[in-house]
């Protein structure tokens, strides 16, 4: 401890007050202790707003579409679906496009409607049996694969299942 440190002096004990030391000690250890805390907050704060989303849990959940008998076969549906997701910090919404279709109601192709090029929603033409983006006019066959336009990958092709006779597609 330096000098102009030194609690002061008891002029009728004659000695260093040794309560005045412990009291120092405990206010400077407290003091560190909540600057310690506000550290550690700040820096998680600052953290996650760099991170961002990019540590959101991938929900891997499997999301009822409707009954596969009921799908009309060859026809391609669009479906909505909403979820929420919970990550270390908050819940929040997921909202998806999907497009699904049946040729024998036993197995279905269900495709993500999100355009791989820029994200925007493609949207199903029945009459040109095709998927148009209408962002910047990238078009995808009803498979999914790309036709022309910018988009640099097939559309995004979504697990699904049936059980128990209901279509299943795990998002
Ligand atoms: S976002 Fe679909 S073509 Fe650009």
């Amino acid at each position: 401890m330096a000098d102009n440190e030194l609690p002061p002096l008891d002029d009728e004990k004659g000695q260093w007050d040794t309560e005045a030391v412990s009291r120092r000690k405990v206010l400077g250890a407290l003091f560190w202790g909540v600057a310690g805390l506000g550290g550690v907050a700040t820096l998680g704060t600052a953290g996650r707003f760099l991170v961002g989303n990019a540590l959101e849990p991938k929900a891997q959940r499997w999301v009822e579409l409707g009954t596969a008998a009921d799908f009309p076969t060859g026809k391609v549906q669009r479906h909505v679906y909403s979820i929420t997701v919970a990550d270390a910090w908050r819940d929040s919404e997921r909202r998806g496009v999907l497009y699904a279709y049946t040729d024998d109601n036993e197995e279905f192709v269900v495709l993500d409607g999100t355009c791989t090029h820029l994200g925007c929603s493609v949207q199903w033409q029945e009459d040109a049996d095709h998927f148009a983006c209408p962002c910047h006019a990238g078009f995808f066959t009803r498979e999914g694969e790309v036709v022309s336009g910018p988009p640099p990958r097939p559309l995004q092709r979504v697990d699904a299942k049936v059980e128990n006779g209901i279509v299943k597609v795990l998002v």
